[in-house]
Parts: C-alpha cells; structure tokens; sequence
C-alpha cells in the first residue's frame, strides 16, 4: 500500500516517508477556495500557494509586486478549504531577504493568520540566516533553487538555469545547506534533468521539480497552466491535462447567445 493512500493528513514527515520509499510527491499551486478544494479532493499531497497568484491571479508580469498581505489572503482562503493535503504559502519577494528579523516576523504573520504548514523561500547562501531564523521558530521551510521568478530582474531571462559547472556547483552548494539548515524540501525549477536527479540523490530531504526532470522525488505545476487556463505559457516541462481556456470561452459565449435570444431562462428556471 502506498504512504499516499494511507494517510489522512500530509505532513512535512509524510513526505520524508514517501522519499524514503521511493513514492513520488504530487504538488500543485492553488489561490482560492474552490480550487484548492477540488483539487485537495483529488489527491493532492502538498498544495502551494505560490506567488505566481501574482501572475495568474492579479495579471502582473512577474512575482515581484505581490505583498505579504495578499499572499496571506490568498493562503487563508485555501487553508479553509483543505483536509487532507500540506499546504505551503510562498514568502513574497522582500520580506525575507537581508533581514532575518523580518523574515521571522512575516513567517510568523503567514502561519499566525492562515495556518499554513509551511512557507517556501527562494535562494540558498544569501539568505540562509532568514532560514535558519524561521526554522528557528519552529516554522517549516521550503527552499526554492534553480530559477527563481522573484530574482528575474538579475537575470533578464527565464532561460533554463545551471547549464554552467558554476551555476550548477553552487547549485548543489545551496541545496546541502538549506538541508543542513533543517529545510523539509526544496523545490528545483528550470534546470538540467541529470542536475535535478543528483541532488536528489544527494539530499535525505524531498526535491520536488518544475522542469527539473524525472530523477526528482516529485513535481510541481502551476495549476492555471496544467488546466490550459494559461494559453500562451508554454515551457517544454509543462503538460496540459485540459483546455479550460477553450472550454470556459465557448460555455460563456453559448450564455450569452442564449441571454440575448431570450433561450434563458426558461420556463423551469424561474419563479
Ligand atoms: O509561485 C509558484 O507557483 C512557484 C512554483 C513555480 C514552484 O514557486
């Protein structure tokens, strides 16, 4: 049998169970109640309540202008709706970095007011004393390496990251040190699959990948990309399951042909 159905509530140690028995992680993001519902009902093992709400919740270019406080409201409305998945709510760009005192206190505020299980940060070396701060509060990590949307104005380019001996050397690097810091997983986004499935192999902890390969003990997708609500976002990594795009357009545009031509309501569809 496997940890995935035997259990009725994910935990950060479900997860190490579920690495240790070789059974690969599922994790999508969600923002809002009804979705997170559905899609905790179906399975899910972590729920991320990432801040790509910025991008495909308010319509922003980046990750950037999302504050602490929308990411809160977004995390409560999907804590409401879950029973059985870990939820994880991202660290808004600026409220980590630099200052592991205000880490710790917007850490503090995200898990205090929504009841997540954990928050997720982006980067390794630089900002290890803000995790360790957080870890130090009892509130458990997931570090984020590889591409990292929050630090795309360095970058200019959303281009696979860690192509380089450099980049992938310090790559392994960071992910040894937010598990020595006593992260719980460490999410991989947009890197070479054969580096993906050696710090996989080389950590104890759960990595879970976006684009980063089979060899990880898990994947993540954005969930308006994997439901095709997203149409012009296509990375090789991303497998559409549906077209909801096509599906929601053509339900609204047949309401509104049959508002206009008096079809509805009809006769059992009023008082
Ligand atoms: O914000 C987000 O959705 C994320 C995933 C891409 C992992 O960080």
């Amino acid at each position: 049998m496997s940890v995935h159905k035997e259990i009725k509530r994910v935990t950060t140690h479900v997860l190490a169970e579920m690495k240790l028995k070789g059974e690969k992680i599922a994790m999508l993001t969600s923002y809002d109640y009804s979705m997170a519902r559905l899609v905790d009902q179906a399975g899910i093992d972590i729920i991320l309540v990432g801040d790509s709400a910025s991008n495909v919740m308010a319509g922003n270019e980046t990750t950037l202008p999302i504050t602490l406080d929308q990411m809160i409201y977004h995390g409560k409305s999907v804590v409401r709706a879950v029973t059985r998945a870990l939820v994880v709510v991202d660290m808004p760009f600026g409220t980590y970095q630099g200052n592991s005192l205000e880490a710790l206190n917007s850490a503090i505020k995200i898990m205090k007011v929504t009841h997540a299980d954990a928050v997720k940060v982006e980067g390794g070396k630089e900002i290890i004393e803000s995790v360790e701060r957080i870890l130090s509060a009892g509130i458990p990590v997931m570090g984020h390496l590889g591409l990292m949307p929050q630090s795309i104005n360095k970058y200019g380019t959303y281009v696979v990251r860690a192509r380089e001996e450099v980049e992938a050397q310090k790559l392994i690097e960071d992910a040894k040190l937010l598990e020595e810091a006593g992260c719980f997983a460490i999410v991989l986004e947009k890197i070479p699959a054969e580096l993906g499935a050696k710090v996989a192999k080389s950590l104890k902890i759960p990595v879970i990948g976006i684009g980063a390969g089979g060899g990880v003990d898990g994947q993540v997708l954005v969930i308006h990309d994997m439901l095709g609500i997203t149409q012009t976002f296509s990375p090789r990594f991303l497998r559409r399951y549906l077209n909801l795009a096509e599906e929601i357009t053509g339900a609204v545009n047949h309401y509104v042909q049959d508002v206009k031509s008096l079809d509805f309501p009809n006769e059992r569809e009023q008082y």
